[in-house]
């Protein structure tokens, strides 16, 4: 079985092509942006947000490291994303939910601009594309987080969406999980 984060990534692999528009709603460390550079291609576009200028630089120091040229870095909140992308053309977007690892775990995602987020991607998102959501909620402030995408995605209509959740239920100390939205129409 697949780990958390290949499973996620192979979520998005799955819909997203070369040439295509995508979303990294917590940059972060870079990696997921990265993914999705390769993924779309010199000829895609990755729109990547942190409201953090040290994921915005590390991200950055990684992307120039790769030579990586096809991301817009965009330091502010993912509850923005309407302002930046105005278009439904997004094919995949994914977010990690909780703290920078290794960096200052009090700035956390939350609970509502996070369902705004998701709220604001759904009305971005292409026939078929996907959203995928990493729930870490290991630390305070996880669980609530945690409830309320849950109960968000449990209400999405089923004519219009499909949502999975993946997760490994025999571990301990609350490991993280995913949760898949694909938009049928
Ligand atoms: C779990 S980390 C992301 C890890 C990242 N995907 C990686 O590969 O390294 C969560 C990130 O979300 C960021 N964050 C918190 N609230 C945010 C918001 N409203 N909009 C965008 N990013 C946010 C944090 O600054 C942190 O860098």
């Amino acid at each position: 079985m697949k780990a958390i984060i290949p499973f996620s990534h192979q979520l998005l692999e799955e819909v997203i092509n070369q040439g295509d528009s995508v979303i990294d709603a917590t940059c972060g460390n870079g990696n997921d942006t990265l993914m999705l550079s390769k993924l779309v291609g010199d000829t895609g576009k990755v729109y990547a947000f942190d409201i953090q200028e040290k994921a915005i630089e590390q991200t950055k120091a990684l992307l120039l490291a790769q030579r990586v040229e096809n991301v817009e870095l965009i330091h502010d909140g993912h509850e923005h994303v309407v302002s930046y992308v105005d278009e439904q053309v997004i094919s995949g977007a994914i977010f990690n939910l909780g703290y920078l690892p290794k960096g200052d775990h009090s700035i956390i995602t939350t609970p509502d601009t996070t369902i705004q987020a998701i709220s604001g991607m759904l009305s971005l998102l292409k026939k078929r594309g996907r959203i995928v959501i990493v729930i870490y909620h290991g630390h305070k402030g996880g669980t609530s987080e945690k409830n309320l995408v849950l109960s968000f995605c449990e209400e999405l209509d089923q004519k219009e969406y499909q949502v999975l959740q993946y997760q490994f239920i025999n571990q301990i100390n609350n490991p993280p999980f995913v949760i898949g939205i694909e938009k049928l129409k």
